[in-house]
């Protein structure tokens, strides 16, 4: 297995997602286990973009429960519909929040989170999990952003 990322600097959002995603596909082929593939995309999605936040929640009975991440301590538990990662899990859909302080219900687990994206993982119609990644600067985040995670969450 690789250690290092291969991502050049100074290159546009685009460009670097396109290096990323085979490389994020070559972590997750090799490795069967969910848990550890997550970690490893935590990490990866980390070091290429310096977001403030990026991790996912699983699928627990009636909750969301804090699964491997990169960035600062989270909220364990979210409850359907619950804020942004409650609302990806309720609607099935993937959540994007420019700016969380007109998003009505969002979790303040940081208050450095500006913008928000958060996409479900659906398998066999149920959502088993959440990938959800927060910028600490306002309207950071954009569609870019969303097209690369969900193309990530279906690696998974
Ligand atoms: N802000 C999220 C909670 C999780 S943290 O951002 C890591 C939400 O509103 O669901």
């Amino acid at each position: 297995m690789a250690e290092e990322l291969n991502i050049s600097k100074n290159v546009s959002k685009e460009q670097k997602y396109q290096e990323l995603l085979p490389q994020i596909e070559a972590l997750v082929f090799a490795e069967a286990d969910l848990v550890a593939n997550m970690a490893n995309v935590a990490a990866a999605i980390k070091m290429a973009t310096n977001y403030l936040w990026v991790g996912f929640y699983l699928v627990k009975g009636k909750e969301l429960v804090l699964g491997p991440f990169q960035g600062p301590i989270a909220c364990t538990r979210i409850k359907k519909g619950r804020g942004v990662c409650g609302a990806a899990w309720l609607t099935k859909k993937t959540q994007f929040v420019p700016n969380v302080d007109v998003f009505p219900g969002h979790i303040a687990c940081s208050s450095n989170a500006k913008s928000e994206i958060v996409v479900p993982a659906i398998k066999g119609g149920k959502v088993e999990f959440v990938l959800d990644v927060d910028s600490s600067i306002l309207n950071e985040l954009d569609k870019t952003d969303v097209r690369f995670f969900e193309k990530v969450v279906e690696l998974l």
